[in-house]
């Protein structure tokens, strides 16, 4: 029976430490600051956006929710934030992103400077992680950095390891595929274009599911011989309703050594992700 490798005690972990480097930002007079822009009232974007707030306000950061009307013009837009990556108060600067169809051609990521970029889309933070970064320099992506958080918690050491991600995407699969690279893991990356996707999943130690199909991978991807170790990415809608990974959890248990899962697993983990990258760009701004 495979063991669950659940969020909450690494989050809890992480959240204690951010509280007490806030703590100690602030006796320096710096107040982490993160302003989140929200276009529109896409309902999950106001759910997204209001646990954010409430998460930086919990480790005694500064978190001020921007809501622009849905028809807010290109060059108002534009111009709101110009001035948040002036302002030297600011320390974090947050696209809610899908944006409306007229501002969707926007690359927000160049647009927010990359030592505020908490998404960790500027090309300058991402050229980092090419350059072999694990962190140091860059602020990495959400998501990524939490699943390397939570691999780091359970003592998995991905040197030498083989790794398989399913997922190409900017947010997830790329990144993650260079950060555990960096971490001198070999990365298979595969697609929806993969030939043989069983084959690959059957060789590797660690299989990273971003695909966004529910309950895609089930025991028939791996190998039972392997101590396999499953992260799973997915936020999907199972045939009832109910929330579910890209992962059969009910039906790989058997067959894997350890689990994340859905709900409770990675998706807890990049908002966690989200305050450490403010801190440290706090921390960094103040330092220059
Ligand atoms: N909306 C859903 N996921 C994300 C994310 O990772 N970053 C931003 N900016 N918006 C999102």
């Amino acid at each position: 029976m495979a063991t669950l490798l659940k969020a909450a005690p690494i989050s809890q972990q992480i959240v204690d430490d951010l509280t007490e480097e806030c703590s100690n930002l602030k006796k320096k007079g710096c107040t982490p600051n993160l302003k989140v822009i929200l276009v529109g009232e896409h309902p999950p974007s106001v759910i997204y956006t209001r646990n954010k707030k409430k998460f930086m306000e919990n480790i005694g950061a500064e978190c001020e929710i921007i809501k622009l009307p849905q028809d807010v013009k290109e060059d108002e837009f534009l111009k709101i934030i110009n001035e948040l990556s002036e302002d030297a108060k600011v320390h974090g600067l947050f696209v809610q992103l899908p944006l409306p169809k007229h501002l969707d051609h926007i690359d927000v990521g160049q647009l927010v400077p990359p030592q505020k970029d908490v998404d960790g889309f500027h090309a300058q933070n991402l050229y980092q992680l090419m350059k072999g970064d694990k962190g140091d320099k860059a602020l990495l992506p959400c998501t990524p950095k939490g699943i390397m958080s939570m691999l780091d918690y359970a003592d998995i050491d991905l040197n030498g390891k083989n790794v398989v991600v399913i997922g190409r995407s900017m947010i997830v699969g790329k990144p993650l595929s260079l950060l555990m690279t960096n971490a001198n893991a070999t990365v298979t990356l595969c697609h929806s274009r993969t030939k043989g996707l069983k084959k690959e999943t059957q060789k590797a130690d660690i299989i990273v599911a971003a695909i966004g199909k529910a309950k895609f991978i089930d025991s028939s991807f791996l190998s039972p011989q392997k101590d396999q170790v499953l992260i799973d990415v997915g936020i999907n809608h199972d045939e009832n309703g109910k929330l579910c990974g890209d992962i059969n959890e009910e039906d790989v248990s058997q067959s894997c050594a350890l689990l994340t899962p859905v709900p409770g697993g990675v998706g807890k983990m990049t908002i966690v992700s989200l305050g450490q990258n403010l801190v440290a760009a706090a921390k960094r701004q103040m330092e220059n």
